[in-house]
């Protein structure tokens, strides 16, 4: 249970300021809850990567990735996923206003914009209630290629092969798009 522990350190301090709602400050509060959800899995990663070596590791994003999630999305009330234009997890493949963002993404990112700075928003409606939606860009980083690169260890290979066989999610290199944060919220009819 110590992720859980180090989660509940993390995320005040990633937020700095409580979660009262307030409708003109709700996109600062995605953008709070897509870095708590990062800084935590991040943080995640890298301590079971050197505890037990990446194929260890495969489990912290395969078995905590959503719990982590849910978590942050009970804290913040948005909730929070990930998505890619090529997942590893089926479960986390973008419907069309995510692809759409994350192409968009993709283009600005070739036509030189820094990926850090990457975001969208929109509002939408859905059975009668709306929506509001945001979106934040991954980068690719250092400790992301020993699970997303092209030159996986044979133990990892062999283990991701196992768990995901339609793993889209290799082949990445350094700086590159890995894919977005994803959250939504239900608007109080008054917003
Ligand atoms: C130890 C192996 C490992 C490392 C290191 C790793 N990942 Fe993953 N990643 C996975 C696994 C396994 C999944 C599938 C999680 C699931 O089943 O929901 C995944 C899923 C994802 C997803 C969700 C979209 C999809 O493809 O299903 C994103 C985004 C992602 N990883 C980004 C990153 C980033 C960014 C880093 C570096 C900071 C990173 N990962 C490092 C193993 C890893």
């Amino acid at each position: 249970m110590k992720h859980l522990k180090l989660f509940a350190l993390l995320l005040p301090a990633a937020a700095g300021v409580t979660w009262a709602a307030q409708p003109d400050d709700s996109i600062q509060q995605a953008r709070l809850a897509a870095a708590a959800l990062g800084k935590t899995l991040k943080q995640e990663l890298v301590s079971a990567m050197q505890q037990g070596g990446p194929v260890e590791a495969i489990a912290v994003c395969n078995l905590k990735a959503m719990p982590l999630a849910a978590q942050v999305s009970a804290e913040s009330g948005w909730q929070v996923g990930r998505t890619s234009l090529r997942v590893r997890n089926p479960a986390n493949t973008p419907d069309d206003w995510e692809r759409a963002q994350l192409e968009k993404f993709q283009a600005e990112l070739d036509a030189g914009e820094d990926l850090a700075s990457l975001e969208a928003t929109t509002t939408e409606t859905r059975n009668g209630q709306r929506i509001q939606r945001y979106m934040k860009a991954i980068p690719v980083e250092g400790p992301c290629l020993a699970c997303h690169g092209s030159a996986l260890a044979p133990p990892v290979r062999t283990k991701l092969d196992a768990l995901y066989p339609d793993d889209q999610a290799r082949g990445y290199q350094l700086g590159e798009l890995r894919g977005a944060f994803t959250l939504e919220k239900t608007l109080s009819p008054d917003n």
